[in-house]
């Protein structure tokens, strides 16, 4: 059989990485396709740049649109990122009747339900393993290994630059621009590194991965999101003490009334193995109801790890070419007429234990006020740690909480700070045990 056609949209980091592993294993991946799998176009917006690839046998252009719509092409391999251009030429390629894989993950989490909607009616397929946890096939293990599961909730670290960050500053101590700058040299970080470091990232993932979890369409809007640039070394310091880690995680709970879809440093047991997921590697924690907690673990950025799951997703395309498109996996692991009206919860309602670091005048009576507070609004304290002050400064009284109300909670910060007593804002990083 003649081998399968592939088009790549971009030949930076990831498309380089595609371009190599493709001709390095050729022989082993047409033994997996049951045909050969050729990139025979490829744009670039600069096409006379040094690559990490050769490109030798390759049409290269500078447009796009020649690829997307030459009649020779099969498959769209989209790794220009963004939402932008990526939507309209991922568009244009299902138009063309072309199956898309990708590995944009912002794509996917705002305009992955118009896309599949709309490759669902021409009968294409658009695969994105690489779109999230980057080598590690988490996609694959949740739609289809997990099937018979009812997932219960999914935890994730998985933006390696973040983790990369916070890895160095308990590490090394090192300076949080520095790790960034070589995060950005290494490849792993974004684009706009803003991305990483605040959460977007990892939201777009999160996203994907609760849609694939528990069958209810992309909501990245409502994904809430928050980023590491807070934490200090200090709170690193003390959640050791205390016998955790923190970690930029990626948390999807289902509940009885809705879905939590949160991005957010959080506390971790130190003997969880997730928690002990360091640099740039990703991790994904999946509870199911049958299989129980299972581990995925790998790099999740870089071109061979990501070009792992690229290549993986066109040896699955290529396999699923003659299939009937009734027969194929679903975009989003159930059946598009059969996705769940769940609705994503607001934060007040998420249920989660807490850290809270608070700066306290050193006399009597204030840890009284405060666990009185805490008290009152119901919330029960697990530990409590106190530092001396320093000199004249206050002194600083870490608490950790059971599970509350989000709500609940917020309420409880506002009537601590308000005490004359307390200095600045409460420092707040939620708990979880990610216990089975
Ligand atoms: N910027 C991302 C990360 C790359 O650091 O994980 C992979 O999506």
């Amino acid at each position: 059989m003649d081998p399968v056609k592939v088009g790549l949209l971009g030949l930076g980091t990831v498309g380089g990485g595609t371009v190599n592993v493709l001709k390095r294993n050729a022989e082993e991946i047409a033994r997996r396709a049951g045909r050969g799998v050729v990139i025979t176009h490829a744009a670039s917006r600069d096409i006379n740049k040094q690559r990490i690839c050769d490109t030798t046998g390759i049409t290269l252009t500078t447009d796009p649109q020649v690829v997307v719509s030459d009649p020779g092409v099969q498959i769209i391999v989209e790794l220009i990122g963004g939402d932008g251009l990526a939507r309209e030429l991922v568009l244009a390629a299902i138009e063309h009747g072309k199956h898309v894989v990708t590995a944009n993950k912002a794509l996917i989490a705002k305009h992955g339900n118009e896309i599949f909607a709309r490759a669902q009616e021409k009968g294409v397929m658009v695969a994105f393993e690489a779109a999230v946890a980057g080598g590690i096939p988490i996609i694959k293990a949740v739609r289809e290994g997990l099937a018979a599961n009812r997932v219960e909730w999914l935890a994730g670290i998985i933006n390696g630059t973040g983790n990369f960050i916070l890895t160095e500053m308990r590490d090394n101590g090192s300076d949080f621009a520095d790790v960034l700058a070589e995060a950005q040299r290494l490849g792993y970080a974004e684009a706009d590194p803003t991305f990483d470091v605040e959460g977007i990232d990892a939201a777009h993932k999160l996203t994907i991965l609760a849609s694939i979890a528990f069958g209810i369409p992309l909501q990245f809007e409502a994904c809430f999101t928050e980023g590491i640039t807070r934490i200090t070394r200090e709170d690193v310091n003390y959640a050791e003490e205390l016998g955790y880690r923190i970690k930029h995680l990626g948390m999807a709970r289902r509940t009885n009334k809705g879905v939590e879809l949160r991005v957010h440093p959080t506390l971790i047991p130190e003997r969880r193995l997730i928690a002990n997921v360091d640099g740039v590697m990703n991790a994904v924690l999946v509870k199911g109801d049958a299989v129980g907690p299972t581990l995925y673990y790998g790099a999740g950025a870089g071109a061979e790890p990501t070009a792992s799951a690229v290549v993986a997703d066109l040896v699955d395309v290529t396999r699923t070419l003659t299939v009937d498109p009734e027969n194929r996996v679903p975009h989003l692991a159930f059946q598009p007429d059969a996705l769940s009206e769940l609705p994503i919860l607001p934060m007040a309602a998420v249920e989660t234990a807490y850290y809270l670091r608070i700066q306290a005048a050193d006399k009597p009576g204030v840890l009284a006020d405060v666990t009185r507070i805490l008290g009152d609004v119901g919330i029960s304290i697990e530990a409590i740690l106190q530092k001396e002050p320093v000199g004249d400064s206050d002194a600083t009284i870490i608490l950790l909480t059971h599970r509350v109300l989000e709500g609940q909670m917020d309420q409880a910060i506002a009537a601590i700070e308000a005490l004359d007593s307390i200095s600045g804002e409460i420092m707040r990083i939620r708990l979880e045990t990610l216990s089975a």
